[in-house]
């Protein structure tokens, strides 16, 4: 008998159900004995606490499309993962017992970057782990991309492509904020898609000087004189990317404004004088179903998946390299964050473009 336990961990994205329902496929279709598939509800806590329902075939039907997660998911930090839970328990004693109670074989974490570390930590307390990229930032290391990234680039895209008739007809600047946590890969992408004049990214500090005179470059009142900025949640001006976190923190807490967007668009329309709305599509961009890509991607992750599992290929992450999928040992491949590279031949092809990144 093969024992394989499953769960989704962290922020939700789309091609969660995509991936496990290839992993399930895969898994039957190349067991060589009879195989049983154990679902965890809501993450760790699923596999802490026992919290679990045996899944059948009728399970993984009709669920390529849709988006979440059947299992349920929940953030269980890495930083307090030591730390006692309410009751005083051991966490990772209690999700080894869970595991040793089941006699799982192997157990399947679709997780992102705080995931992974939780995932690398349980394979070297010797359970036969695999993980999945999971996460809508595309910034796990080891992978060229992660499931959910091109889903929420469509979502972004289409938050810009919506803004532009809007912005066109009032001559407005719009701030269209994009998540992406501490990198810039999805709002970098979004933001080429989108045709956006400007594009704000974590990694590459900006000059509200040269955001000004940019949108100035373009102040002639009439309709054509709209202008677009594609800004990351994490964007981060020179001058406070000098502050050590503690202080950045410290005058985070201390804004009168929600979030860098508003903060930016205050200080262009001082500037300037020129009207400027922020839109931000938020969790929209994990919702809703994957898109194609992502199907194709997140059935080809499963299937490797799935394959390891039945041969007994245990403590990686199925990543994709070269447009190929490939396997990283968890160790390699957690608490490691995948950034933008300024230098990379994308940004220099989008300020080929004439795009700005606020920082010349
Ligand atoms: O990691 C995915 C992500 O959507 C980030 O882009 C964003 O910063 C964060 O999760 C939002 O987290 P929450 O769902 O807890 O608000």
């Amino acid at each position: 008998m093969l024992r394989i336990g499953m769960l989704t961990s962290g922020g939700d994205c789309q091609a969660l159900n995509a991936t496990m329902r290839a992993i399930y496929l895969s898994a039957m279709n190349n067991a060589k004995e009879p195989t049983e598939f154990y679902g965890f509800q809501d993450g760790y806590k699923g596999l802490m606490y026992s919290r679990y329902t045996m899944l059948h075939r009728s399970d993984f039907e009709d669920i390529l499309t849709r988006g979440g997660t059947i299992l349920g998911t929940s953030r269980v930090p890495f930083k307090e993962i030591d730390k006692p839970d309410q009751y005083g328990n051991n966490k990772v004693e209690l999700m080894k017992k869970t595991y040793h109670e089941l006699s799982l074989d192997c157990l399947f974490v679709l997780g992102g970057n705080g995931s992974i570390k939780t995932a690398n930590r349980l394979s070297q307390e010797g359970l036969n782990v695999i993980s999945m990229p999971k996460t809508i930032d595309n910034d796990l290391w080891g992978t060229d991309m992660t499931f959910g990234f091109q889903s929420a680039v469509d979502i972004a895209t289409r938050a810009i492509d919506e803004i532009h008739t809007t912005a066109s007809s009032h001559g407005r600047v719009f701030i269209v904020e994009i998540m992406g946590h501490k990198t810039g890969w999805l709002p970098l992408n979004a933001g080429i898609a989108g045709g956006a004049d400007i594009i704000l990214l974590p990694e590459i500090p900006y000059k509200l000087e040269s955001i000004i005179k940019t949108v100035q470059r373009k102040k002639t009142n009439n309709r054509g004189s709209f202008m677009i900025l594609a800004v990351a949640e994490g964007a981060i001006s020179q001058e406070d990317k000098k502050l050590s976190k503690k202080e950045y923190q410290k005058k985070l807490q201390n804004y009168i404004y929600p979030s860098v967007s508003y903060k930016l668009a205050a200080e262009i329309e001082e500037a300037t004088g020129k009207e400027v709305r922020v839109t931000i599509p938020g969790h929209t961009q994990r919702g809703g179903m994957p898109d194609a890509y992502d199907r194709v991607f997140a059935s080809r992750l499963g299937a490797e998946g799935g394959r390891m599992a039945c041969e007994g290929e245990y403590g990686f992450m199925v990543a994709y390299k070269n447009r190929e999928i490939v396997k990283v040992p968890l160790s390699e491949a957690a608490g490691k964050l995948k950034l933008v590279d300024p230098n990379s031949n994308i940004v220099k092809e989008a300020r080929m473009l004439g795009i700005s990144f606020g920082d010349e």
